[in-house]
């Protein structure tokens, strides 16, 4: 039987309405709170309020985007001005990252760039986090429970994990609720970023039987809700895609991800938004690895599950998931590679910086330059 290691956030409060919860819980885990969010998420000014109420000493950090080297050395200064017990972070998954990395960082001495994978030389290792608090309002990255923070640095073009066991939350409170009437392009975005992950890490060389377990009870599942939230507005779909989030940066984070996300971390570093990038490349990844995979590299079984999988969560069930996959995209308005600002003329220089991210060493056949290429051309 395969190994394992398990890891996941320390405790995690999942439910509609459990948002309510939440000003107790931060209150009992530090008084000086640095609360990080988004600006469009209301819910946030009763949270503020509730937690002044509790007696805690509140200071806001107001995160714009995927966060980059500079974002974090200005939140590290101001927590460190503020003596922060504790980090909060309420939004999406780049404001979650910006929230974690400062748990991570402000109190460990030097410069962000010393613990980041940048060169040769090996990154400085963090001291013991603060705690940190989790509070998801898109249904997407899963970041409340991964241990990683993804941080931009502009001058290499290049998005990088902050990674360390520790970075996971304390605390992940996952209120499903918080995503209902997102606009449809940042919910399908973003639910096919967690559908990514979870087939990602499903069909990677390091899949356990515990991410084998979440993957297959969610794929399926989360491809219907999304479908099912791109016609209408639906309670049920928003819990399931909150779920499918959760569950799909518990699986990623023990296990791995492919060449999908290879890629996204190079075109994310350039730019464009990582949900979008996810879910224009998913189906002509799946279709390149399938073709490797046919021709004796690995597990064809596992593609055929996941191809019906989409197929069944898309309404055609019978018929070819990844085609089906294609036009659910296409229908829906997601970005083009071209809208996602990569030129044809940057195809080569793209493939050959994915073949050495992190995420593709998960992918489950080694990947060729040349099979890089023809899927992006694909895609
Ligand atoms: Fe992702």
């Amino acid at each position: 039987m395969t190994g394992f290691a398990l890891t996941a956030p320390n405790r995690t409060i999942f439910g509609r309405g459990c948002r309510v919860t939440a000003a107790d819980e931060i209150a009992r885990i530090g008084t000086r709170v640095l609360l990080v969010r988004g600006r469009s998420v209301a819910w946030v000014d009763e949270l503020a309020a509730e937690l002044t109420h509790s007696g805690c000493c509140l200071q806001v950090v107001y995160s714009a985007g995927e966060p980059d080297l500079d974002d974090v050395r200005n939140a590290v200064a101001f927590a460190r001005g503020h003596r922060a017990e504790c980090i909060v972070s309420v939004g999406g998954g780049a404001t979650l990252d910006l929230g974690k990395a400062v748990a991570g960082l402000c109190v460990s001495e030097g410069d962000v760039a010393e613990y980041l994978e940048l060169g040769n030389s090996s990154p400085r290792q963090l001291k013991d986090p603060l705690p940190f608090i989790a509070i998801p309002t898109t249904a997407g990255t899963g970041a409340e429970a991964t241990r990683n923070a993804v941080i931009g640095v502009p001058e290499k073009q290049l998005k990088i994990s902050l990674r360390d066991p520790r970075l996971l939350p304390n605390l992940a409170i996952v209120d499903p609720a918080l995503t209902d009437g997102s606009p449809k392009a940042l919910t399908l975005a973003s639910g096919l970023d967690a559908i990514t992950q979870l087939i990602e890490s499903y069909l990677c060389n390091r899949a356990n039987p515990v991410t084998d377990a979440l993957c297959e009870a969610n794929i399926r599942p989360a491809m219907a809700s999304l479908h099912r939230l791109m016609e209408n507005e639906n309670i049920k779909a928003r819990d399931e895609m909150a779920r499918a989030s959760y569950l799909s940066g518990l699986a990623l984070s023990n296990s791995g991800l492919g060449i999908v996300h290879g890629l996204a971390s190079v075109i994310g570093g350039r730019g464009a938004a990582h949900g979008a990038i996810c879910g224009r490349l998913l189906a002509s990844g799946l279709s390149v690895n399938f073709g490797a995979v046919t021709r004796g590299l690995g597990n064809v079984e596992r593609f055929h599950k996941v191809n019906e999988w989409l197929a069944d969560g898309l309404g055609n069930s019978g018929e070819d998931g990844v085609l089906a996959l294609r036009s659910f995209v296409d229908a829906n308005g997601l970005p083009s590679l071209k809208d996602l600002g990569v030129l044809n003329a940057e195809i080569e220089e793209i493939a050959e910086l994915a073949l050495s991210a992190s995420s593709t060493k998960a992918n489950p056949v080694k990947i060729q330059f040349e099979e890089i290429c023809y899927l992006l051309r694909s895609a």
